[in-house]
């Protein structure tokens, strides 16, 4: 169940009902990370995951990069579409959910198609020589600018960029308190990708907004 309050819960609720619903695995994933960790709303939901699901699907990535895993949901939505021989790199810098992570890939038939990285993704993503087709943006907010410079050269023409949480709960249309860094760096990162002219951007008013990003 998702957390946030951009969209009226009914129609949440209707759209959820009206979905695919999660395998046994993403749901047990699911609900061990409400159980267990500190910040369960990190977490990608059906219908995200659902949506990830469906672009990796149509694009049929080769290379899939995520920056951010947390407890790995959104990683094993990703992985559905991967080609035959695909494989998909994950960055996860908190040690402390490795072993969790490891465990869920481990029982999901593509999780050998999965590569976990421990690390902070701003060092990683340079050693990991891969073109990129689709890369998934959804660690720390006040480095999303860093985290999209530091990949750009390596995603493909054509490839796509998705950034998660780029409306941050709404605040991003309100006065932004003077201590809110997040707030600002999410906007900073809004208006840096709609003044980037190598790339064609959407702004999906979807979930806590996710910035679909097209590099020409
Ligand atoms: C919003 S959660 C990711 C949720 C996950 N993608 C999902 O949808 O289920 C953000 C994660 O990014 C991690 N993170 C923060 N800064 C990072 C960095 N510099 N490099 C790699 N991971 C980072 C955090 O520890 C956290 O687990």
């Amino acid at each position: 169940m998702s957390t946030f309050d951009l969209i009226d819960h009914d129609i949440e609720a209707y759209c959820e009902a009206h979905t695919s619903p999660e395998s046994k695995l993403l749901h047990d994933l699911n609900r061990r990370t409400n159980l267990e960790t500190v910040n369960p709303r990190m977490l990608s939901d059906q219908l995200q995951g659902q949506f990830l699901a469906f672009i990796s699907k149509m694009m049929r990535p080769k290379h899939i990069l995520e920056i951010g895993t947390f407890t790995g949901y959104s990683a094993l939505c990703l992985a559905e579409g991967l080609a035959e021989q695909g494989e998909l790199h994950t960055i996860e810098i908190n040690v402390e959910y490795e072993d969790r992570i490891r465990e869920y890939l481990s029982q999901s038939p593509l999780g050998n198609h999965i590569t976990l990285h421990i690390g902070d993704a701003l060092e990683v993503v340079p050693s990991l020589k891969k073109e990129w087709d689709l890369v998934f943006i959804d660690a720390d907010k006040e480095d999303y600018r860093d985290y999209y410079d530091v990949v750009f050269p390596r995603v493909r023409q054509g490839g796509i960029i998705l950034a998660d949480n780029v409306l941050w709960n709404g605040k991003v249309t309100q006065t932004v308190a003077g201590g809110d860094r997040d707030t600002r760096a999410i906007m900073e990162f809004d208006d840096y990708v709609q003044q980037d002219g190598r790339v064609r951007n959407l702004l999906l008013p979807f979930r806590d907004g996710i910035m679909m990003i097209e590099k020409k």
